[in-house]
């Protein structure tokens, strides 16, 4: 986490590792061409400038953020066989929080029947993950957990403007959540980089709402209880930012981009994503990019692609996480995957009958 690597890279006895991954994205569909219908813009110029074609939005009266992690945190201890009165630990990565307080993450467990145990949420933007499953390892790798969730989630949709078309395009609503536990074999989260800088306020932010400018009627009719940024000094600092620190985690663990099996980067644009690979030397078949289908979903970017790619990942691949948002935050971690995954049952019994087919 700081600059001196001798604490960070020393041989740990045990590692902090993702043992299981969920997500969920509510169903609606808020596609580029709908969007050419409610402010000035359109497909050509959305999908060149960001890389994104459609975000996914929950509608509903009453639904929150903290219904779309119970989704993807009830499929987690569904798929891991966990069951929740063994989690000890849930931390959660949002800035579009239920309410002010309490924690979405103490919602959370209520709703999934988890009582009595440490949760709080961790608000760093884009970068939350990052901040979030950083926390959870220390809680792990020192024994204050056993068993940790992390979640990423963001009703981004509660918070943008949709007459603003130089943000309302780029978001959109989901959650990813993570398992995580100690493991033995060597594999795991091995170092973690976490950066800030909050100078960068004054580009990305939501201006109302807080203790600062609490919401009055002045603060509503001057819209600003929404996103504001100013996209283009964010996209020249998230370009550095991103591509520096997952360059330096390389160099930091000795590794190159050959070394590495997958770059699992924030999704906020395409190009920046792109930059980043570049600099780390990575062919675009080793990025997970799923931008096109769900926007920037600010802290469940990251677990969401782990959820897409799981079937993909194999133990002991080498995978570099890392993000740039609003703070301004950005961070890097090097992880060994530490599972394979079982092919889903129909998988299974497709390649048994074509076995049968082969051995007759
Ligand atoms: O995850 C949190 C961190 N956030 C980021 O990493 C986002 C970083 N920033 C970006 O990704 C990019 O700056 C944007 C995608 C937000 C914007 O792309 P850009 O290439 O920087 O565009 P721009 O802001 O320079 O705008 C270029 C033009 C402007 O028109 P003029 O002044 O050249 O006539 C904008 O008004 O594009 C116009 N424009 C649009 N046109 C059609 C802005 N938004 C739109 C739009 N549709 N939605």
């Amino acid at each position: 986490m700081n600059n001196d690597t001798s604490h960070t890279l020393a041989r740990k006895q045990h590692h902090a590792a993702i043992t299981g991954v969920a997500g969920y994205v509510p169903p609606y569909i808020l596609t580029n061409e709908e969007l050419g219908t409610m402010v000035d813009t359109n497909d050509e110029w959305i999908k060149s400038r960001t890389g994104i074609s459609e975000r996914h939005i929950q509608k509903g009266v009453g639904l929150a953020t903290s219904d779309m992690a119970v989704e993807a945190v009830k499929l987690l201890l569904k798929k891991t066989n966990t069951n929740a009165h063994d989690i000890d630990l849930l931390i959660c990565a949002t800035v579009t929080p239920d309410m002010t307080f309490p924690a979405t993450a103490n919602i959370i467990c209520d709703k999934v029947g988890i009582r009595g145990i440490a949760s709080f949420d961790i608000a760093a933007a884009c970068s939350g993950f990052l901040y979030a499953l950083t926390t959870a390892m220390q809680f792990v790798e020192n024994g204050a957990a056993r068993r940790a969730i992390v979640v990423g989630a963001d009703k981004m949709s509660s918070i943008v403007n949709y007459e603003d078309r130089t943000t309302c395009v780029l978001f959109g609503d989901g959650a990813g959540a993570v398992l995580v536990e100690a493991t033995t074999d060597g594999t795991g989260i091995i170092d973690s980089i976490l950066r800030s800088d909050g100078a960068g306020r004054h580009s990305l932010n939501m201006p109302a709402g807080g203790s600062q400018k609490p919401p009055s009627h002045a603060t509503i009719a001057a819209k600003e209880h929404f996103v504001y940024q100013d996209g283009q000094t964010v996209y020249k600092f998230a370009v550095r930012g991103m591509a520096d620190v997952a360059a330096e985690i390389l160099e930091r663990n000795q590794l190159t981009g050959n070394d590495i099996a997958w770059l699992v980067p924030h999704q906020a644009n395409k190009r920046i994503i792109d930059a980043t690979a570049n600099r780390m030397g990575l062919p675009s078949e080793k990025v997970m990019l799923n931008i096109q289908k769900y926007g920037n979903t600010t802290a469940a970017t990251i677990p969401l692609c782990l959820w897409e790619w799981e079937q993909q990942l194999k133990k002991h691949d080498k995978i570099v996480l890392a993000a740039f948002g609003g703070g301004f935050t950005w961070g890097a971690m090097y992880i060994q995957w530490s599972y394979n995954t079982p092919m889903p049952q129909t998988e299974k019994i497709a390649n048994n009958a074509l076995e049968l087919v082969e051995a007759v």
